[in-house]
């Protein structure tokens, strides 16, 4: 018998665990002659800000033996382009979307959220990994009031039947009260986690591989796997009733079930699409014949189970 694998992420039921991580699918296009977009959980686009932006100068990725340096400074035409143009192409394909949101504050997270009303969409992302300019450059993630304040705006420009997802990162920060943070500010789920601050050399030019400067550059891929489903198990054990969206070097079906056993309720993948834009589907059917294969009837009784009596 073919296996359910509905999940639920707060009010929204996603067909299956499998989505793209933000950023790295772009808003689908590109992945689009390479994978069924109705197939996969959802798409969850690049984090878009109100205004145009170029992002960093080139070079800004540069590959490591476990994974990638990045830093694309956000990078994106603007949320009249998402609204009016790359929304409704997704819809048309049958994709569900999951929209990421970046800002300077707690006012520009409102009003992206506010531009979001009314539109088809599965759910929102908040990335807080975004410089607060309010804060010497410190991030929203690494304070809890602030990143709270960011998610109570979105929350609260949000339709209530819309989810919103809190998205983390774990360099410098105390997660756990991190997490609380968010979820006390109205974050219906959390999405763990960002890239990991990290820094590549170009031996030849005697440069930093990726031009975004060292502040800057995030590793994602295999290394980070181990990190982020730490990051899972340990804000599941703390907040076990909130949904989670795991994601760090996800490549194959089996580590979907790894992050879901450690608390993840879905996963996203991201650096493993830029490598191999056809990853989503063929993770989702990896996952699903691993399913089988165990006779696990229900995809949602992972979720959580490596933690004992705590499901
Ligand atoms: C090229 C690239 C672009 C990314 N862009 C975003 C982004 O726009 N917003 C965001 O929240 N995360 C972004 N991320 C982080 C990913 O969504 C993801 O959290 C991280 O890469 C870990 O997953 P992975 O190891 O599967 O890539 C980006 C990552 C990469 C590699």
């Amino acid at each position: 018998m073919r296996p359910d694998l509905t999940v639920r992420l707060g009010s929204w039921e996603a067909p299956n665990p499998v989505l793209t991580a933000a950023g790295c699918a772009g808003t689908g296009r590109e992945l689009a002659p390479f994978c069924d977009l109705s197939r996969i959980g959802a798409v969850t686009t690049k984090s878009v800000m109100i205004e145009p932006r170029a992002g960093n100068p080139m070079p800004r990725m540069a590959e490591t033996p476990s994974g990638m340096v990045s830093a694309l400074g956000l990078q994106g035409p603007g949320i009249d382009v998402l609204v009016q143009r790359d929304l409704p192409w997704l819809v048309s394909q049958g994709a569900r979307a999951i929209v990421s949101l970046a800002g300077s504050g707690p006012q520009e997270y409102s009003e992206l959220a506010h531009r979001l009303d009314g539109l088809s969409i599965c759910a929102v992302e908040v990335n807080l990994s975004c410089v607060n300019p309010a804060s010497q450059g410190r991030r929203f993630a690494h304070e809890p009031a602030e990143a709270a304040a960011v998610v109570r705006a979105v929350r609260d420009a949000t339709a209530g039947d819309v989810p919103v997802f809190a998205k983390l990162a774990v360099d410098g920060v105390d997660l756990r009260e991190l997490a609380e943070a968010c979820v006390t500010a109205g974050a219906d789920g959390l999405s763990l986690i960002n890239t990991v601050r990290g820094l590549a050399v170009n031996i030849d030019t005697r440069r930093l591989a990726v031009a975004g400067g060292s502040e800057q550059g995030g590793l994602s891929g295999p290394a980070i796997r181990p990190i982020a489903l730490a990051a899972v198990h340990d804000v599941h054990a703390t907040v076990p009733d909130v949904p989670i969206i795991g994601m760090g070097g996800v490549r194959s079906g089996t580590d979907v079930m790894e992050f879901m056993l450690a608390g993840a309720s879905a996963v996203a993948v991201g650096t493993a699409i830029v490598h191999d834009p056809g990853a989503g589907e063929r993770i989702l059917r990896e996952f699903t014949e691993g399913l089988e294969r165990r006779g696990i009837e229900r995809a949602a009784d992972l979720v959580g189970a490596a933690h004992g009596g705590n499901e």
